[in-house]
């Protein structure tokens, strides 16, 4: 495995294996087993695996919550080594954003204004979708890898590497998962035991809702309902409960198609997602 930190090393060690395919993983490091299962999907399917560390200030609302962001390069090269990661590319902020750099990438409308758009602000997708073309640039993959956690931002990312015509496959590992059912994230060590066990009322409401969905219920206020009852018995009041299509983020008021099912709430100080689908995609 080797670490590089400038997109002309990224281009030189890549430049030999275009032969074979290449699987892109980008992350912000603090890896964990979600991340984990990205790479193998990558390892199984690409010749050469590309696993970028860069902790992107752009995509952050606030100062602080960037400052806290953990940085733990030495054990994420070390998880990166033992999943098969051929190449590293951890840049500096400067090799990223240069100065004088003036360039977004904006994808308008629900897609990137509605829930995590509008709870973090505009600025949060525009960060991500400004890095991640740049890192697709800077690596030319043939796949790259996200987590099906991040449903808004797959929808993002889906539309601006349409929209611009990357020549990228994406693929959506489905959401990692504790074996109680948490979504894995590196949020969750933040959580104390007693907040931890309140926040299994997110999935637990997810699957409420799916089996409310498999029963019949197709109207989404009803399964909004169901969704709260579970979140209010933990005393968990979500940031949203959201019912919308997955590929626009339009609102949906019937099951009759693919529906996300999207929740967002702070558990404590420490705000989880987490998302289903429902009606089959
Ligand atoms: O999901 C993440 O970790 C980040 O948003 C990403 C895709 C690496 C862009 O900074």
């Amino acid at each position: 495995m080797i670490v590089v930190r400038t997109v002309a090393d990224l281009r030189a060690a890549l430049r030999e294996r275009r032969g074979g395919s290449i699987g892109l993983v980008p992350t912000m490091g603090a890896l964990h087993e979600g991340h984990a299962t990205l790479l193998r999907a990558a390892r199984d399917t690409d010749e050469t695996v590309v696993m970028t560390i860069f902790v992107n200030p752009a995509q952050f609302d606030e100062q602080s919550d960037l400052a806290a962001y953990p940085r733990t390069e030495d054990a994420d090269l070390a998880l990166a080594e033992a999943e098969g990661v051929d190449v590293v590319f951890a840049p500096e902020t400067s090799e990223v954003y240069p100065d004088g750099f003036a360039t977004t990438v904006s994808v308008g409308g629900a897609i990137a204004e509605t829930l995590e758009g509008a709870e973090r602000g505009r600025a949060h997708f525009d960060g991500v979708a400004t890095v991640v073309t740049k890192l697709m640039l800077a690596a030319l993959p043939d796949h790259a890898y996200f987590g099906a956690k991040d449903a808004q931002q797959v929808a993002v990312i889906r539309r601006f590497v349409a929209d611009l015509g990357i020549p990228v496959t994406l693929v959506v590992c489905p959401t990692s998962r504790d074996a109680d059912g948490l979504a894995r994230s590196s949020r969750n060590t933040r959580l104390s035991p007693e907040e931890r066990a309140r926040a299994l009322a997110i999935p637990h409401a997810l699957q409420e809702v799916t089996d409310a969905a498999a029963a019949g219920i197709a109207d989404t206020e009803a399964l909004h309902a169901r969704a709260l009852a579970t979140l209010e018995a933990s005393g968990i009041r979500p940031e949203y409960v959201a019912f919308v299509d997955p590929l626009t983020f339009a609102p949906v008021s019937v099951v009759d198609g693919p529906v996300l099912v999207a929740i967002a709430a702070r558990v404590g100080s420490t705000r989880l997602i987490d998302n289903t689908v429902l009606g089959g995609a």
